[in-house]
């Protein structure tokens, strides 16, 4: 009964709630979720799907079925999350027609379950396809389509498509437009987008959330909206709130930004031995404000070099232009690097993407077809803000800290350019001006078991700790996209606005309460819910009231 009563407490005020939640206690009490037949659940979908769109069984698996485990597999992108004890859904929806997700929402509303939204499948707490209430899968990966309108400058995208494959049409039409969105090709569109997406192209044009100009999204009544039709409140929020807290995006109009034919990129290795603390050091004073068309980011990994442990630096660079450009900017603003001529390699934006993705020079843009990875591991990744330069003797402190623990990467990415001119409220994503680099802490393992678990969890938690008095105070701040439940999780069915704030207010600052306000405007009764679901106000009034 436990499992009835979380599933059921919609986000009303407190008075009504209680009665609510007798009266669906009562109903709820012959038969649970589980309880309930596969038959219940396919014919629920078969009524409520528009009779001339494509028919939803096939596409709908139930544990009976001999694909539902592999179907389930194909998106889990981080080992914790594939084992026996994963909580695993009542069923998945594999839509290939808009109607087959409003009818997944009907019924998910109707038999009181949980909804979980995938589309790349790369939350790193896998929070969407795993949940501790019965719950069902909207899977988007057959709603994939690219249409780029290379002459028009936009394109609109299925969530269901990856960044290799929104890469790849692009290209397939131009050799001079290009969008702004993540570095990983098998990153699903649906995730990223809704909340924010970053990669080398953010310091000339921004985030993937400044680059969307509409969307067609499937709301909690079942109704399918765009931008006109949804609002400027929930248009503002699915940009970079999280879309899960509001509906299922469908797809998203993208503006394409322009990008010179020749770019070039460098990859350049220090060790600890090579000068790498006084290079960092330096790179903190020049990533942000040098020319925006530099885009330089640190990998920092401890290493063992002829029986010694050191720290690697390794700088990863995209450029908008030319080699010889990009030798006067670096000659002039970051003469301590030291670039050469050699380091430097011209290609186009296209092969750009490759060589960020360690392809080997000459790989087949073909590659960014594939969707699944070559292989998987465990993981657990956060992340913080820097916004003041941190010390020669700081950073020692950090590499000490990193050796002793043996695992965990440090990836710096800068921030600044374009970053800066856009308000923090612009979108959800609060992180602009002000802001030096993000860093995103990074454990990843192969073996299983809970002895290999703790001890990454320890590492990461450890190295967080240790970076308390180097970054962004307050609040301290994190990447809604690097998905962290440490930070706090929602109470299933006691979801307080309290509480919520205090991982909401790291992933949105002052934007969280706008995010709160259209929640309780499009979503009153949570039926959008998860984990870092958006509360609604409903919790907060009585909260006040104590
Ligand atoms: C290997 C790797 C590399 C990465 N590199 C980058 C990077 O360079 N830049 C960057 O910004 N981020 C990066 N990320 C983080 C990535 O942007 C997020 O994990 C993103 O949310 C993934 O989107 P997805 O669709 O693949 O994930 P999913 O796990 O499918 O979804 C993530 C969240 O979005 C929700 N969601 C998914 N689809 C929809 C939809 N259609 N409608 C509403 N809600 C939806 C889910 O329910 C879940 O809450 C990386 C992650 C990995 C694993
Ligand atoms: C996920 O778990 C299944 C079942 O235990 C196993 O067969 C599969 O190999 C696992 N996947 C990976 C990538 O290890
Ligand atoms: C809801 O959460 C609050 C804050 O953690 C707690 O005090 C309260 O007891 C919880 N209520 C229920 C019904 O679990």
């Amino acid at each position: 009964m436990i499992i009835s009563r979380r599933m059921n407490l919609p986000c009303f005020c407190p008075v009504l709630l209680l009665a609510l939640q007798a009266s669906l206690l009562s109903s709820s009490m012959a038969e649970s979720p589980q309880d309930r037949t596969q038959e219940t659940y396919l014919q629920c979908l078969i009524d409520s799907s528009d009779p001339s769109s494509p028919p939803i069984s096939p596409l709908a698996f139930f544990p009976s079925n001999p694909s539902y485990s592999s179907v389930l597999r194909s998106y889990v992108r981080n080992l914790r999350f594939n084992s026996s004890t994963t909580p695993k859904p009542l069923f998945i929806v594999t839509p290939t027609h808009v109607s087959h997700i409003q009818a997944s929402v009907v019924c998910a509303k109707i038999h009181g379950l949980e909804l979980r939204i995938r589309s790349g499948g790369h939350d790193y707490d896998g929070l969407s396809y795993v949940s501790p209430a019965p719950f069902v899968i909207v899977d988007m990966f057959n709603l994939r389509s690219v249409d780029a309108d290379a002459e028009g400058g936009t394109a609109w995208v299925e969530s269901g498509a990856t960044l290799g494959e929104v890469y790849y049409a692009i290209a397939a039409r131009s050799g001079v437009h290009a969008f702004p969105a993540g570095v990983c090709p098998t990153v699903g569109v649906g995730g990223h987008l809704s909340g924010g997406g970053y990669g080398n192209l953010m310091r000339k044009h921004g985030l993937s959330v400044d680059n969307v100009v509409d969307a067609v999204v499937v709301d909690a009544n079942g109704r399918v909206l765009d931008r006109g039709s949804m609002g400027d409140d929930m248009f503002w929020a699915i940009r970079g709130g999280g879309g899960a807290s509001f509906g299922v995006i469908v797809s998203w109009k993208i503006k394409l930004v322009s990008v010179p034919e020749v770019v070039t990129v460098f990859k350049v290795e220090k060790t600890l031995e090579q000068g790498a603390t006084d290079v960092v050091h330096r790179w903190q004073y020049v990533a942000d404000k040098v020319d925006e068309r530099l885009f330089i980011r640190v990998v920092l990994l401890p290493v063992v070099r002829k029986d010694q442990r050191t720290v690697k630096a390794k700088f990863v660079a995209l450029f908008l232009g030319g080699a010889d450009e990009l030798l006067d900017v670096m000659s002039q603003s970051f003469p301590e690097f030291g670039l050469e001529p050699k380091d430097c390699l011209e290609m186009s934006w296209i092969e750009s993407v490759l060589f960020w993705s360690n392809y080997p020079k000459g790989t087949s843009p073909n590659v960014l077809l594939q969707r699944i990875p070559e292989s998987e591991k465990f993981l657990k990744k956060k992340s913080d803000y820097v916004q003041e330069p941190i010390s020669k003797v700081g950073l020692e402190g950090i590499w000490n800290k990193m050796m002793e623990l043996k695992r965990p990467a440090l990836t710096l990415n800068p921030y600044g350019g374009r970053m800066s001119e856009i308000s923090d409220s612009e979108t959800p994503f609060p992180h602009r001006e002000g802001n030096i680099f993000k860093i995103q802490y990074s454990v990843t393992w192969k073996e299983e078991g809970d002895e290999a678990l703790n001890q990454n969890l320890n590492r990461i938690r450890s190295i967080y700790n240790h970076m308390t008095p180097f970054v962004a105070k307050s609040p301290r701040s994190s990447y809604l996209n690097y998905r962290d439940t440490d930070l706090g999780i929602n109470q299933i069915g006691n979801e307080s606005y309290s509480e919520a704030s205090i991982w909401g207010t790291k992933y949105f600052k002052a934007n969280f309460d706008r995010l709160v306000q259209v929640k309780t405007m499009v979503d009153p009764n949570n039926f959008f819910r998860y984990e870092q679901s958006i509360p609604c106000m409903s919790s907060w009034p009585s909260r006040m009231a104590e």
